[in-house]
């Protein structure tokens, strides 16, 4: 099983029992305001963690999703000795010859604005330029994500443009911001020790 380590998280693929942590962010209205998913029925959410299961099992892999946990001792309404899921983030291949991929990222409101957002992307861009060596990552958000827009600007990605009105969500259309970063541009910002 896939595992990335930073500071205070961990990101491992899904286990199917994830469902019950998953559904507690993905079932809240304010969670998904900006999202074109939710907010979750239990069985979206059970069909959610079981389509990350089945990415795992694809040749060639096109989707990696990951769980994010607080190491233990983080989370302090958790036991000291256990990890708590925080959110999901992941990344997805635009084709399979490309090498390039769009990342995303939902967290639990109660784990809001403490940077774990910034910390998990920053260690998705290294699994994508570093491990499975892409040539540029990418991102969108709506442009009254203001949370978003901000995470994507921590972990280096550039502003690239902006879409008005491409996206209908709950009868709105919204526009659309979009980030990206190449690798040679992350290896700058990332020097090998
Ligand atoms: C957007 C989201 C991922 C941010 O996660 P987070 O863990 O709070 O992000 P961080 O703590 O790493 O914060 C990054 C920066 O954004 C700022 N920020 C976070 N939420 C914010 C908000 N609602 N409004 C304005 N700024 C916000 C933080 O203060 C921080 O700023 P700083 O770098 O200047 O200190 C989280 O709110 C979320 O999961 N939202 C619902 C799902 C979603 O919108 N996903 C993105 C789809 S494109």
């Amino acid at each position: 099983m896939l595992r990335l380590e930073t500071e205070r998280l961990i990101l491992r693929e899904f286990i199917y029992s994830d469902w019950r942590d998953v559904h507690e962010y993905s079932s809240d209205p304010e969670v998904v305001r900006f999202l074109e998913w939710g907010p979750n029925s239990r069985e979206e959410t059970v069909k959610f963690v079981e389509g990350a299961l089945g990415c795992q099992r694809e040749h060639p892999r096109m989707v990696y999703e990951f769980a994010v946990l607080t190491r233990p001792g983080i989370d302090p309404l958790s036991p000291p000795d256990r990890s708590k899921l925080i959110g999901a983030c992941g990344l997805r291949f635009r084709d399979q010859l490309a090498e390039q991929a769009e990342i995303g990222y939902c967290y639990n409101r109660r784990f809001w604005r403490s940077g774990f957002a910034t910390e998990s992307g920053k260690a998705l861009l290294r699994f994508g330029f570093h491990n499975l060596a892409l040539h540029r990552m990418y991102a969108t958000c709506d442009s009254n994500n203001q949370g978003s827009a901000r995470v994507l600007e921590n972990i280096g990605m550039r502003r690239e443009g902006l879409s008005k009105k491409d996206k209908r969500i709950r009868g709105i259309w919204r526009d659309t911001l979009h980030f990206g970063i190449l690798q040679d541009e992350w290896k700058s910002l990332n020097p090998l020790p």
